[in-house]
């Protein structure tokens, strides 16, 4: 089964209920890769980004079942994991997120350049900017929000570095979205933004990177993770800057999703990247991004009619929430009605002998377990899969926030909570 891989398989909706998924094994083939990611994963930090070698082993598992694999999708594609892997290995791609700073990542790490190009490109710039204006075409809301965490100097350095790349490189020149995320990628060292903090917090004490130095050394990083990746093989990734719950069907259907959902209420993504949602003319207040957010705690929900459209894991969990606290259950509630629908969803988009491969962790919130992975494989069967197989991973990439505080949150902090040390791999099959 799977080359080898185990799995446990549930087949209906009551079985999850019965069973759960703790059974699942521990299966040590999804724990690590054999080798370093390639670079070009590591241009710009994205909260909860997937390890890239999940692709391969999604692969690998999709070749062992005997799928003939040629579309690749990744509907959180967040800063483009999948996408770059998909593109490495030869194949097409779509994916979609609804953070537009995750697509601008995504398009940089999924387009096809020479380091040499990055490195002239960035050197015009780095030249354009004593001469460059300190205007800035921001709007007034969006400036009042950026102010408080960036220095004079560092702001008005900003604003001459963003005229000159808009001078030097075109919209829609294949190297804007590698120059925006050059930009992007250099906000928080510049600003005061609490280093390493995974939620806004201002260091009052930090001293901000030189804008310039910052720039240059952000170009060398991205030419030589450029150089190392060569140049691609595969068709060029598309990626919607979309809800996955409302954006049109990829017009051929995919043979392999491999994704991994938002948790609830643990990383508010639109607040997370704020200072480049604002720079990079996103939003005029990054708060209008968390609409459509999947668990983000920022959605109200009609209770008494959602809870009839849960599922009976999701409705289990919600009600023992319920008692300890409404409002947190409230946002579960609407957590798991959007993943019910991304269910469906992933359904609509894969290929009839395809698979759709889900790496998810179960939580905690005030002592309540909300058991993302069973809700989920009850609504995938619930959606039409006919099979959905379960292992379970340890993780190894959470060391930089292993705790959660008492709201549920991840936290660097040490609190008695420690986050959960596994995660589930689901493998859904029509
Ligand atoms: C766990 S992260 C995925 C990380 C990704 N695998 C990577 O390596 O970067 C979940 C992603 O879901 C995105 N997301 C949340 N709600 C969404 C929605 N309604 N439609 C599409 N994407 C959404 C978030 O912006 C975030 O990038």
């Amino acid at each position: 089964m799977g080359g080898g891989m185990r799995f446990m398989e549930v087949t209906s909706p009551e079985q999850v209920l019965g069973r759960r998924l703790d059974a699942a094994p521990l299966s040590g083939e999804w724990d690590h890769g054999d080798r370093p990611e390639p670079r070009l994963h590591r241009i710009h930090s994205y909260p909860a980004k997937f390890p890239a070698f999940l692709t391969e082993r999604a692969l690998a598992y999709g070749l062992a079942e005997g799928l003939h694999i040629k579309r690749v999708a990744d509907v959180f594609c967040g800063c483009g994991t999948v996408a770059f892997e998909s593109r490495r290995a030869g194949l097409a791609f779509w994916g979609c997120d609804i953070n537009p700073v995750a697509t601008m990542i995504a398009r940089t790490k999924s387009t096809s350049c020479s380091g040499k190009a990055v490195r002239t490109r960035g050197s015009v710039i780095a030249e354009a900017l004593p001469r460059m204006s300190r205007r800035h075409g921001l709007s007034a809301t969006a400036v009042a929000r950026l102010r408080r965490w960036f220095t004079d100097k560092a702001f008005a350095d900003l604003a001459r570095l963003r005229n000159a790349i808009e001078d030097n490189v075109p919209p829609r020149s294949k190297y804007r979205p590698v120059f925006d995320c050059a930009f992007s990628a250099i906000l928080k060292g510049c600003s005061r933004w609490q280093q390493r903090s995974i939620k806004p917090a201002l260091d009052p004490d930090k001293v901000p990177q030189d804008v310039r130095t910052a720039f240059l050394t952000q170009v060398e990083a991205m030419a030589q993770a450029f150089d190392e990746a060569g140049m691609a093989v595969g068709p060029a990734p598309e990626i919607e800057h979309a809800n996955v719950l409302t954006v049109t069907a990829p017009t051929t259907p995919v043979d392999l999703i491999v994704t991994s959902p938002p948790y609830v209420t643990s990383y508010e993504y639109a607040d997370l990247h704020q200072l480049s949602s604002l720079w990079l003319g996103y939003a005029d207040d990054h708060r209008q991004l968390r609409a459509g957010c999947i668990g983000s705690s920022q959605h109200a929900l009609n209770f008494r009619q959602a809870h009839t459209a849960l599922n009976d894991t999701g409705r289990q969990v919600v009600f023992t929430l319920y008692a300890e606290d409404p409002t947190a259950a409230e946002a579960v509630a609407s957590y798991f009605l959007d993943m019910q629908r991304v269910a469906a969803r992933c359904h609509e988009f894969l290929s009839a002998a395809g698979a759709a491969v889900f790496v998810i962790g179960n939580t905690r919130y005030r002592d309540v377990e909300i058991d993302n992975a069973a809700h989920l494989a009850e609504a995938l069967l619930q959606a039409g899969f006919g099979r959905v197989r379960a292992a379970r991973r340890r993780i190894s990439n959470k060391c930089a926030t292993p705790f959660r505080d008492g709201d549920g949150r991840y936290t660097r902090i040490r609190t008695a909570r420690p986050i959960y040390a596994e995660e589930f791999v689901l493998i859904a099959h029509p």
